[in-house]
């Protein structure tokens, strides 16, 4: 079965329609930091506060090379894993790569919501956050525009929302 993989800026939601998908599907579900948090036995913000951004996505590669060669697995990549070294062609090559499209708005809805430590966004107010994801997503588009597959997202809050989304995502693999 082919490997689906989700990818997209910080709050589009890969991790939750990630595990949707799996278990709609009965198959594995791997979110690429807790994968690399599990293997060094650290959280993210530590590693990036221990090796700085370089040395974080140094050890990111290193462990999407372990985690994207998984059989059948359903992959959340973190938010900026396509846009450094040559993620992207690679994750291209493992398998069906599905960008998660969310305006800033969205974006900023969603990482509000959340409750996960991201080391990006740490100490910035919400009124910060819209600039730094507008000036960060037109860095990282071009990459994840190289995904074959794209799903465009609004607002996600119920569980209904999650699974008419993670039915989407598997429609458009299959086609
Ligand atoms: C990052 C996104 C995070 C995590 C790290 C860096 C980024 O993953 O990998 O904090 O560069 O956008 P999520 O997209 O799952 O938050």
């Amino acid at each position: 079965m082919k490997r689906i993989i989700l990818i997209g800026f910080m709050g589009a939601g890969k991790t939750t329609l990630g595990k949707a998908l799996a278990r709609m599907l009965g198959r594995p579900f791997y979110d690429l930091d807790q994968y690399i948090e599990g293997r060094l036995h650290k959280t993210i913000p530590e590693i990036f506060a221990e090796r700085g951004e370089a040395g974080f996505r140094e050890v990111e590669k290193t462990m999407l090379h372990e985690v994207a060669e998984f059989e059948d697995v359903i992959l959340s990549c973190g938010g900026g894993t396509p846009c450094y070294s040559d993620n992207m062609d690679y994750l291209n090559r493992q398998g069906e790569t599905v960008f998660l499209n969310a305006s800033p708005e969205v974006l900023k809805e969603h990482l509000l919501m959340g409750g996960s430590q991201r080391p990006l966004i740490q100490g910035k107010s919400p009124d910060e956050l819209i600039p730094f994801i507008r000036e960060t997503l037109s860095k990282r588009l071009p990459f994840y525009e190289k995904a074959k597959h794209t799903i465009d997202i609004r607002v996600i809050e119920t569980q209904e929302e999650i699974i008419n989304y993670a039915r989407l995502i598997n429609e458009k693999v299959a086609n």
